[in-house]
């Protein structure tokens, strides 16, 4: 479908992806199960070839990633979030050097540290909200990962001034943008590389499929993530690709709800009685709010609170009724995780944190389940 130039992103979100306007043509992309194609004339191959260099399945939402983030290069599609994480820190060469900050997503941070101790990179693991050590770090670099806002501190971190320090440096920067999807913030616009998405969250949105996106910036760049792709095979089904461009249509409707929904618990929970402290960029309070209104056009719909204690946050945990207590965020449904519960989560995390995926459900449900789980909580830690 071709648009006007200035439609809104809502909008083409709705629109992108579908089959060429043919009468009588489906208005979805078809799935497509083969795993070869015909060449285009004895003996001439043609240009699909083999189901693992690319699937018609994958292209429309390729096309609309790319076109969300405004890459003038189609995007790639993988078999998860981390198999794009893989394939991006593959554009580390061989014993060069990566700075990766270490309260990264606990996957990206582990998976960088394997890579270190197996002798393919050399790690600097870094504090990005340290400007002054990130740029001293950065020297002889060759890769900057940066996550804004962060999983699970929702720490923003500069993004402007990383990317312009790793650029001057010839730094390559990869931002996983997994939190804000490209209708908050588009970091390929701001002049990194790469992006990132886990788009088994908030892109396919309802808790129901396993898939990573990549956008490069150039097609040079695309072209070796795609060669990497190819020969190490972590594609994607073409029905995870359908069911994620589907998502994909209404992360609009969904982002501004659970977003709203977000804010509004997360000043609540602020005022409550007891108060844990309460980690979300859009509070004035939160030290990132300054910078989050500059750079993103939108807070996103993860909120964290810190209980004093590992035992009190099972507690709040435990008593949620509305919330399903379950890793993973960005669907529907209103998910909890205390984080520390995993062994591979950074140190950075306090034992006390409760991550909240705020879903779409009525604000006022989601609000009596948090206000009667830290009551009772409180209850039951303090007897
Ligand atoms: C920020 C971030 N990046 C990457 C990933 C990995 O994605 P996946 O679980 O789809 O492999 C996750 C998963 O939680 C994530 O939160």
């Amino acid at each position: 479908m071709s648009f006007p130039d200035d439609v809104h992103p809502d909008t083409r979100l709705v629109g992108l992806g579908r089959p060429p306007a043919e009468p009588d043509g489906s208005v979805n992309p078809p799935i497509v199960l083969t795993s070869t194609f015909r060449g285009s004339g004895h003996p001439a191959v043609g240009d699909r070839v083999y189901a693992r260099y690319t699937n018609p399945s994958w292209e429309p939402l390729e096309a609309a990633i790319a076109d969300l983030e405004e890459s003038a290069v189609p995007g790639l599609a993988y078999a998860s979030g981390m198999a794009a994480v893989a394939a991006a820190l593959s554009l580390v060469p061989v014993g060069g050097v990566a700075l990766v900050p270490a309260a990264s997503y606990n996957g990206t941070i582990s998976l960088a540290r394997d890579l270190a101790a197996s002798g393919a990179l050399t790690l600097r693991e870094i504090d990005p909200l340290d400007l002054a050590s990130t740029r001293t770090a950065l020297e002889g670099a060759d890769l900057l990962w940066v996550e804004s806002p962060t999983n699970p501190l929702l720490d923003v971190v500069d993004l402007p001034a990383l990317i312009a320090a790793a650029r001057e440096r010839g730094v390559v920067v990869v931002v996983d943008n997994t939190f804000s999807t490209p209708l908050r913030q588009r970091p390929l616009t701001a002049g990194a590389d790469v992006v990132v998405h886990s788009a088994t969250k908030y892109i396919s949105g309802h808790s129901d499929v396993i898939l990573g996106l990549l956008v490069a910036r150039e097609d040079a760049v695309r072209e070796r993530l795609l060669r990497q792709r190819t020969l190490h095979g972590a594609i994607p089904g073409p029905f995870e690709a359908w069911l994620a461009l589907r998502g994909l249509r209404t992360l609009g409707l969904r982002l501004d709800r659970a977003e709203a929904n977000a804010l509004e618990l997360a000043r609540r929970l602020d005022g409550h009685d007891g108060a844990p402290r309460v980690r979300y960029p859009g509070l004035p309070t939160d030290p990132n709010h300054t910078r989050a209104r500059a750079q993103l056009d939108g807070f996103g719909a993860v909120v964290s609170i810190e209980l004093p204690t590992a035992e009190e946050a099972d507690a709040v945990v435990s008593a949620l009724r509305v919330f399903t207590p379950a890793t993973s965020l960005g669907g529907v449904e209103s998910l909890v995780e205390r984080r520390r519960r995993h062994p591979a989560e950074p140190c950075e995390v306090p034992e006390g944190l409760v991550r909240l995926s705020i879903g779409i459900e009525h604000v006022e449900d989601l609000w009596a389940d948090l206000e009667q789980a830290l009551d009772r909580a409180i209850l039951t830690t303090a007897g």
